[in-house]
């Protein structure tokens, strides 16, 4: 079944009939809330809301661990995480949609493994899932959504925005994203053995390259006009 874990502005999916509801104890401590199954167009799905009700929260204080460990054990086989993102790269201004297919990891201090004792080195080359991202991508293609093939999304810790100096080194670095959330879950997902995609609304240009300062008003307008397209997205990964 495909689970969905929704980021900022993805507190809750809209037109999703709940059918229960789960907070199952894990050996890694408290999940972010509850997981709601149910459907979505008629499609089974798994929602979790990755920062807890009222966004609670902060990026290095989710439990990346119990989150993933909750929804296998529940069932989940596919992730979809919806990440809001702020764009480096040129296409990847306010309200685009992107479907990265790399990452670079500049968190530090997080609980990113199930691996630790007995250690295990798990393949993490291309960190999402090859099929499933060639299937978000497909049935963007059928609904007609733009959604940008590839990218590479940076990692930052977080909770503050980046510096410019910070945005330039990533963009140096190769990033054409920075967001704070897709790691470590993306490499815990391949611990086991979930596939996992990343599906980025950008929701800013990133600390240095516009001359508009960042705010939350302007954050929460694209978010909002990116709500029809994503839940399409959704549905559409569902059903394929
Ligand atoms: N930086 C890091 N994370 C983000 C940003 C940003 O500019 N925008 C949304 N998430």
């Amino acid at each position: 079944m495909l689970a969905v874990i929704g980021g900022s502005g993805w507190e809750a999916l809209p037109g999703f009939n709940p059918r229960g509801q789960h907070r199952p104890d894990t050996p890694y401590g408290e999940i972010a809330g509850d997981i709601v199954e149910g459907e979505l167009a008629g499609r089974p799905l798994m929602f979790l809301s990755r920062h807890g009700q009222g966004h609670r929260l902060a990026p290095h204080r989710i439990n990346y661990r119990a989150n993933l460990w909750a929804l296998k054990q529940l069932g989940a086989r596919e992730i979809l995480a919806i990440n809001a993102v702020g764009g480096i790269g040129p296409d990847s201004g306010p309200g685009q949609l992107v479907c990265p297919d790399q990452l670079i990891d500049y968190t530090w201090g997080r609980e990113q493994t199930f691996f630790a004792d007995p250690v295990e080195h798990i393949e993490f080359a291309d960190p999402f899932d090859t099929a499933l991202r060639r299937r978000l991508l497909q049935g963007a293609k059928g609904a007609g959504i733009a959604l940008v093939d590839g990218g590479v999304y940076g990692c930052t810790q977080g909770p503050r925005l980046e510096t410019r100096a910070e945005i330039e080194r990533l963009r140096r670095d190769g990033c054409t994203l920075v967001g704070m959330t897709a790691m470590p879950e993306a490499a815990l997902a391949r611990e086991l053995g979930l596939a996992y995609v990343s599906l980025c609304i950008s929701v800013n240009w990133a600390a240095g390259l516009s001359d508009l300062p960042i705010t939350m008003d302007a954050i929460l307008a694209v978010l909002a006009q990116s709500r029809t397209p994503v839940l399409t997205l959704i549905s559409a990964l569902a059903a394929a």
